[in-house]
């Protein structure tokens, strides 16, 4: 269970959801049953090709979609007008929720789908096997996490979700497990699935490089050189987390849902999704609105540290899970949380005129090892 750290307060956010604050600072929040659980119409399907998807506020518009679609594929282009182009449409959409559907992202359609495929697997085997590589028995929070073993939201029922969790592969004699960084050791494997480990260390070394991409349109949507985020993506921390939402009951606990309210602690989160829909996003205005499965995308958001950095400027939005599908749902967040000695300090251009910094200098490390405590201490 979550407890409550001292010199906190609660303030209602939104009719139905309040939040625990410190300073400036939220962290969980608390949604009362039922709050806000009006639906938009689920399959806001787009049809999109990759490479070839609109971009556009206007598009995202007539999409229906409640989140900004960005097409990435400039950030390749050896023109930087287009480059920038592709910024501007990453500014817009950091300013608004800090969610966004990421297209042209160059993925493998068979390596995502292999993904969902090895992952769904995994799911179905028997409990003795999937406790065979309990994240219990891991120094670093790798393996399994069975169903309800993770209460998201304050006060609310434990997750109904089950996940496995895996990042870089480091033996224990490796020099940053040695120095007992944060998170760093070796993964478990799962016994009798072949595919499963190749599959994941193929994805995870996508994704480390989309993420890296992805931080360079984040400098540029900032205003800054395109390179500032190099140093933060050498050696990043980055977790791969496959999850398994079962259906909602019909006649669920008070507040019980698949995963509940949250922001992510880290710098970008890449979710991948099956068509099961169930995600979403608080909008100051709209309240919970759905972020349905788009072809061929990437949902991604900010996390704290992005907040943090940006002097709040670009947002850590609060999302959850409610799988009403009547079907399993399986996604896989990718979280990129940078190299744990990297400064987060305010950044240039993002304080206003005679505004203070809101947040003290830290590391990425001393971020993140602060967020862990105020959720577990
Ligand atoms: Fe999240």
């Amino acid at each position: 269970m979550v407890a409550r750290p001292s010199g906190t307060d609660h303030r209602v956010i939104h009719p139905g959801v309040s939040c625990r604050f410190r300073g400036q600072e939220m962290s969980a929040c608390r949604v009362e049953p039922d709050a806000g659980l009006t639906r938009v119409p689920r399959r806001a399907m787009m049809v999109t090709k990759q490479g070839n998807a609109t971009m556009d506020a206007q598009a995202t518009e007539r999409s229906g979609l409640a989140l900004p679609v960005v097409d990435i594929s400039g950030l390749a282009s050896d023109a930087p007008l287009v480059r920038a182009q592709v910024g501007r449409a990453i500014r817009a959409a950091c300013l608004d929720k800090g969610f966004m559907y990421v297209v042209g992202h160059g993925i493998d359609a068979g390596l995502r789908a292999r993904v969902l495929m090895q992952a769904a697997s995994f799911f179905t085997l028997p409990e003795a096997q999937k406790m065979a590589v309990s994240m219990a028995k891991s120094p670093c929070n790798r393996g399994y996490e069975p169903i309800r073993g993770q209460t998201l939201e304050a006060g609310a029922p434990p997750d109904l979700k089950e996940s496995f969790y895996s990042g870089e592969d480091l033996p224990l004699d490796d020099p940053r497990v040695r120095a007992g960084k944060f998170n760093h050791g070796p993964n478990q494997w799962p016994e009798g699935m072949p595919e499963f480990r190749a599959t994941m260390e193929a994805y995870f070394d996508a994704m480390q490089e989309l993420s890296a991409r992805l931080m360079r349109g984040l400098a540029l949507s900032l205003d800054l050189p395109e390179d500032h985020f190099d140093g933060f993506c050498r050696q990043p921390m980055s977790n791969l987390r496959l999850i398994h939402y079962p259906p909602q009951p019909a006649t669920p606990l008070p507040g019980e849902k698949g995963c509940g309210a949250h922001c992510d602690w880290g710098a970008l989160t890449l979710l991948m999704q099956d068509e099961a829909g169930g995600l979403q996003v608080h909008d100051e205005a709209a309240g919970w609105v759905d972020a349905p499965p788009l072809a061929d995308s990437y949902v991604v958001n900010l996390g704290d540290m992005i907040a943090r950095w940006t002097n709040d400027r670009y947002r850590s939005t609060l999302h959850r899970v409610v799988n009403v599908s009547g079907r399993e749902r399986y996604s896989v967040p990718f979280f990129f949380s940078g190299n744990p000695d990297e400064p987060v300090v305010c950044l240039p251009g993002c304080a206003l005129p005679g505004e203070a910094p809101r947040y003290p200098p830290t590391t990425v490390e001393g971020h993140l090892r602060e967020m862990y405590a105020r959720t577990y201490a």
